[in-house]
C-alpha cells in the first residue's frame, strides 16, 4: 500500500497517453498562449485589490511588494516551464507531481489546484462584479442594494465577519453562468474572445501608465512605507511588522502575500499544454513572457496609482479607476472601469478553463470518476461535465463569500502548488537527470530553493485562518482519495498486474 502513495507515472506513459483519441485540439501556437497568459494574469488583482492593498496594507510600498511577489512567481514559473516542457500534456502540477513525487503528493496537489482555480474564479467573479456595479452606477443605474454582495463581509477594525445587509451577489453569479456557457462550447473561440479581451485591458494598463504618469505628484510617494516593510505572523503568532485588530500583518510583505494573487494565472497556461501546436517549446515562452510583461505592467501601474492620489485616500474597491476620477479625469475614468471589465472577464475565462483540465488528467489515471470528469463532449472537445460542475460550485462561492475571505484562500492554494513544483524540479533533477529538457531551469538547486523560501513566506504573512482552511481543503481531498481515488488509480492496477505477472 505505501509503494502505490509513491507509484510515480513514467514520463514514456505519460507521453504515450498523448496519442490516442480522447484528445483535445491542438490549435495553440505561442502568441495565442502567452496571450492567454496575459489574459489569466491582468486583471482583479491589479484593477480591485491594488487599491485595498496600497490604502490598508503596505502604502506606496505596494511597489515593492509588487516586486517581490513578481520575483517569487518568476522563480516558480522558470520550474514550471521545466516541468510542461518535459511533461507536455494537461494537468500541469499535477502531471509533474505523479511523474516525480507519486500518487499521493499528486492528488494533493491536483485537489489543491481544483481549489486554487476555483476559488480564484469565485475571487475574480467578485471583482469583476464590484467593476460592472461600478460602470452602472455612472450610467446612473442602481443595483438593488440586497443583490449586490456577499451578506458577510470582514471588518479589519473589529477582526470579525459581519453582515452587509445584502442577500447575494448576483452580478457575479450571472457572469459565471456566462463563462461557463462560453467554456462549454469550446477552447478555440475561448481563445478568440480572450484575445479581444486581453487587446483592451492591455491598452487600458498602458493608457493608465502613460495618461496617469503626467499627474504624478512625488509628494504622494512620502511616506513610502506607512506600515512598515515587513508583516509576518506564525500560525498566528505575530512575528514582524505591524497588524491590524483582527492580527492579520501589514507592511511591504504582507502587501506582496495580498496582490501576489494579482500573478496567479501564468501556471494556467501550463494546462493547455495539450492543446499547444509545439508545447515544448511554446509553453515555455508563453509562461516567462507573460509573466515578465505583466511585472512590469503592473509595477509601473502601482507607481502611478500611488503617485497621483495619497494612499490614504485610495478606493478600495475601484482604485485604478477612482484615482483618474479623483483628478479630475472623469471621462478616462469610465474608459479604465469599462476596460477593466473586460479585462476581468478575460482572467475568470481563463481561470475556469484550467480547473476542469485537471480534473480531466486526474480521470484519466482513474483518481476522479471518469465517465464524468474525463468525458470529452464529442462535438465542443471540452471536458463538458466538470466545466459545469465548476461552474455551479463557482457561483455558490462568488454569490455567498467576501471577496478578501476568497483571495486570501486563492493565494494560499497557489502558494502551496508552487512550493510542490519547486520541489519537484530539484527531486526530478535528482532521480532522472538524463530525463530530456527542452527547457531547463537556471541556477538549479538555487532557483528552486529560493522559489519554495519565497512561497512559504508569503504564506506566512498572509492571516493564520487561511492555513486552517488550506488543511480543511486538503483534509476533503484525501477522504475522498482513500475512499475513490486509491481504489481507482490506474497505475496501481497495472502495478498490481506487473508484480502478479512476475510471480
Ligand atoms: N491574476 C488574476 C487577477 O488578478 C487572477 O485577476
Amino acid at each position: 500500500m505505501a509503494n502505490q502513495f509513491f507509484a510515480r507515472k513514467p514520463l514514456a506513459m505519460l507521453l504515450e497517453e498523448m496519442k490516442g483519441e480522447n484528445r483535445l485540439r491542438r490549435v495553440l501556437g505561442p502568441v495565442q498562449l502567452s496571450a492567454l497568459g496575459v489574459g489569466a494574469i491582468i486583471g482583479a488583482g491589479i484593477f480591485v485589490a491594488t487599491g485595498e492593498a496600497a490604502r490598508n496594507i503596505a502604502g506606496p510600498a505596494l511597489m515593492l511588494s509588487y516586486v517581490v511577489a513578481g520575483i517569487t512567481c518568476i522563480f516558480a514559473a522558470l520550474c514550471y516551464a521545466e516541468f510542461a516542457s518535459m511533461v507536455p500534456v494537461a494537468g500541469s502540477a499535477y502531471t509533474y507531481a505523479y511523474a516525480t513525487l507519486g500518487e499521493l503528493f499528486a492528488w494533493i496537489i491536483g485537489w489543491d489546484l481544483v481549489l486554487e482555480y476555483a476559488v480564484g474564479s469565485a475571487t475574480v467573479a467578485n471583482g469583476w462584479s464590484g467593476y460592472f456595479q461600478s460602470v452602472l452606477a455612472k450610467a446612473g443605474l442602481e443595483w438593488p442594494t440586497y443583490l449586490r454582495e456577499a451578506p458577510i463581509k470582514y471588518d479589519a477594525a473589529t477582526g470579525e465577519f459581519i453582515s452587509t445587509g445584502s442577500f447575494v451577489n448576483l452580478t457575479a453569479i450571472l457572469i459565471t453562468l456566462v463563462v461557463t456557457i462560453v467554456l462549454v462550447k469550446g477552447i478555440s473561440e475561448s481563445a478568440t474572445f480572450n484575445a479581444a479581451m486581453v487587446g483592451i485591458k492591455v491598452s487600458a494598463v498602458l493608457f493608465v501608465i502613460g495618461v496617469g504618469a503626467f499627474y504624478v505628484n512625488p509628494a504622494n510617494w512620502k511616506p513610502f512605507a506607512p506600515y512598515g516593510w515587513t508583516g509576518l505572523s506564525f500560525f498566528g503568532h505575530h512575528v514582524a511588522g505591524q497588524a491590524d485588530a483582527g492580527g492579520t500583518p501589514l507592511g511591504m510583505l504582507a502587501g506582496a502575500a495580498i496582490i501576489f494573487f494579482a500573478y496567479i494565472g501564468f501556471d494556467s497556461v501550463s494546462t493547455h499544454t495539450e492543446e499547444a501546436k509545439n508545447p515544448q517549446r511554446d509553453v515555455p515562452i508563453g509562461i516567462v513572457a507573460s509573466l515578465l510583461i505583466c511585472t512590469v505592467l503592473y509595477i509601473a501601474v502601482v507607481a502611478v496609482l500611488t503617485g497621483m492620489v495619497p494612499y490614504q485616500q485610495i478606493d478600495a474597491a475601484a482604485g485604478v479607476s477612482d484615482a483618474f476620477k479623483q483628478n479630475g479625469l472623469g471621462v478616462a475614468e469610465v474608459i479604465i472601469a469599462i476596460a477593466g471589465v473586460a479585462g476581468i472577464t478575460s482572467v475568470l475565462l481563463v481561470m475556469m478553463l484550467s480547473g476542469p483540465r485537471v480534473f480531466l488528467a486526474m480521470a484519466r489515471d482513474g483518481l476522479v470518476p471518469k465517465g464524468f470528469f474525463g468525458d470529452v463532449h464529442p462535438k465542443f472537445r471540452t471536458p463538458w461535465r466538470s466545466t459545469i460542475l465548476i461552474g455551479v460550485f463557482v457561483c455558490l462561492m462568488t454569490g455567498f463569500l467576501p471577496l478578501g475571505f476568497l483571495l486570501h484562500l486563492t493565494n494560499i492554494g497557489t502558494l502551496f502548488a508552487f512550493v510542490v513544483v519547486c520541489a519537484a524540479v530539484l527531486i526530478m533533477r535528482k532521480k532522472h537527470p538524463e530525463a530530456e529538457r527542452p527547457f531547463r531551469c537556471p541556477w538549479v538547486p538555487v532557483v528552486p530553493i529560493l522559489g519554495i523560501a519565497c512561497c512559504l513566506m508569503l504564506m506566512f504573512s498572509l492571516p493564520a485562518d487561511n492555513w486552517l482552511r488550506l488543511a480543511v481543503w486538503l483534509g476533503i481531498g484525501l477522504v475522498i482519495y482513500f475512499l475513490y481515488g486509491r481504489h481507482h488509480s490506474v497505475m496501481a492496477r497495472l502495478e498490481a498486474a506487473g508484480d502478479k505477472s512476475k510471480k
